[in-house]
């Protein structure tokens, strides 16, 4: 067997009411709590009123997120709010643009200044020198898995890029899944989260660096991914689908942390760089051209992973299936199917392709020609 090695949170709590073990969670750790979530939807809400009643006792600090995803600016925020009130620890309640923040803060917190300078792929980046601050996750979304990963996708203004802090040290002290936290997620979040985490599934298990433990969890996830997104969208208040796909999320997430992703990946992180699209909304549309010419070298692992239990087009072609699945999910999602709604010139093709070079089109399962890349941007925005 191929040598591996698996990184994960120290702790995972999945299930209906797992919300209730925070208050010992943090406790294990210290009592000065700094809580990281997004400006609108847990103010107020019941669950915002349950977490406050398990921490009393505890010296709190409300920190709200601004909606857009995280960068470096937007971190040292963070990060100054949190140099005034000195945490113990971290709570993050919220979907990955809250988690990012977070993961991004425990490190700032141990070592002060700008996230800028761990920026992988940025000229003069030095790793994060050691363990961030013990964070735990409540994730409120099911989609990026970022309560799993350990890298915080961060946006550099000076560079116009978006790059990863990417370090063990940032890994969750805790990860608390409580699938009824995303019962009320709007249509369109549902869409694009999950097909976020529906395309990590894919990516990770053909990525060059997919490995035997890796695969094992995506060929459980897959299916129960595939059938909350297929169910959700007619039925969004369905607990046991919402389940579903909190556990794809999370498995993407493992997956992705130890194996990398793929082109689609790096497309969506080279146009999200630039222009302010939804992550997985780019992830979704890119990936049925990622499978398309990926084709050849991902047939045999796509038909293992499609299982036999899709009918009998899914297994005469798997890969065509899959795209054609994606396709369905974004327009029954209320999707677009491809970016062209978001005013991104034609003429910067050749520098996306160029951008979207990072970390993700690495794990890609074949090398894809600049003029490959610029054929499949060139269909998409
Ligand atoms: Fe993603």
């Amino acid at each position: 067997m191929t040598p591996f090695s698996l990184e994960m949170p120290r702790a995972i709590h999945f299930g209906h009411g797992v919300l209730g073990k925070l208050p010992e969670t943090v406790r294990e750790i210290g009592e000065r709590v700094m809580i990281l979530s997004g400006a609108g939807w847990l103010r107020g809400s019941p669950w915002d009123a349950a977490i406050e009643k398990g921490l009393e006792g505890c010296e709190i600090h409300r920190f709200f997120c601004p909606s857009s995803e995280p960068s470096v600016r937007s971190v040292a925020a963070a990060g100054a709010a949190a140099a005034a009130f000195r945490p113990e620890v971290l709570v993050a309640v919220g979907g990955g643009s809250v988690m990012d923040t977070t993961k991004a803060l425990s490190a700032l917190v141990r070592f002060p200044g700008s996230a800028e300078r761990f920026l992988e792929g940025l000229p003069g980046a030095v790793p994060v020198p050691g363990p961030g601050l013990p964070w735990i996750a409540v994730p409120t979304t099911s989609g990026t898995g970022a309560e799993a990963t350990k890298n915080a996708v961060i946006t550099s203004e000076t560079a116009g890029v978006k790059r990863s802090m990417r370090s063990r040290h940032l890994l969750a002290h805790a990860v608390l899944v409580d699938p009824e936290l995303t019962l009320s997620l709007p249509l369109g979040v549902t869409g694009t989260s999950g097909l976020d985490a529906f395309t990590q599934l894919v990516e990770a298990y053909v990525s060059r660096s997919a490995t035997a433990p890796v695969r094992s969890l995506v060929e459980g996830a897959f299916p129960l991914m595939w059938d909350a997104l297929d169910g959700l969208s007619r039925s969004p208040g369905d607990l046991g689908l919402r389940e579903k796909a909190s556990y794809g999320a999370l498995v993407s997430g493992v997956a992705l942390a130890n194996a990398g992703l793929g082109a689609a990946h790096g497309f969506a992180g080279a146009v999200g760089g630039m222009f302010n699209v939804p992550h997985g909304l780019a992830c979704a549309v890119f990936l049925p051209h990622v499978l398309a010419a990926n084709t050849d070298v991902i047939l045999h692992d796509i038909g293992k992973l499609v299982g036999a239990s899709h009918g009998a087009k899914a297994q005469q072609d798997p890969v065509a299936w899959l795209a054609s699945e994606a396709e369905r999910f974004l327009n029954e999602y209320g999707l677009p199917g491809d970016l062209r709604g978001f005013g991104i010139p034609r003429e910067i093709v050749a520098e996306l392709a160029e951008k979207s070079a990072g970390s993700s089109m690495r794990g890609n399962p074949r090398e894809l020609s600049m003029k490959e890349r610029a054929d499949i941007l060139s269909r998409v925005v």
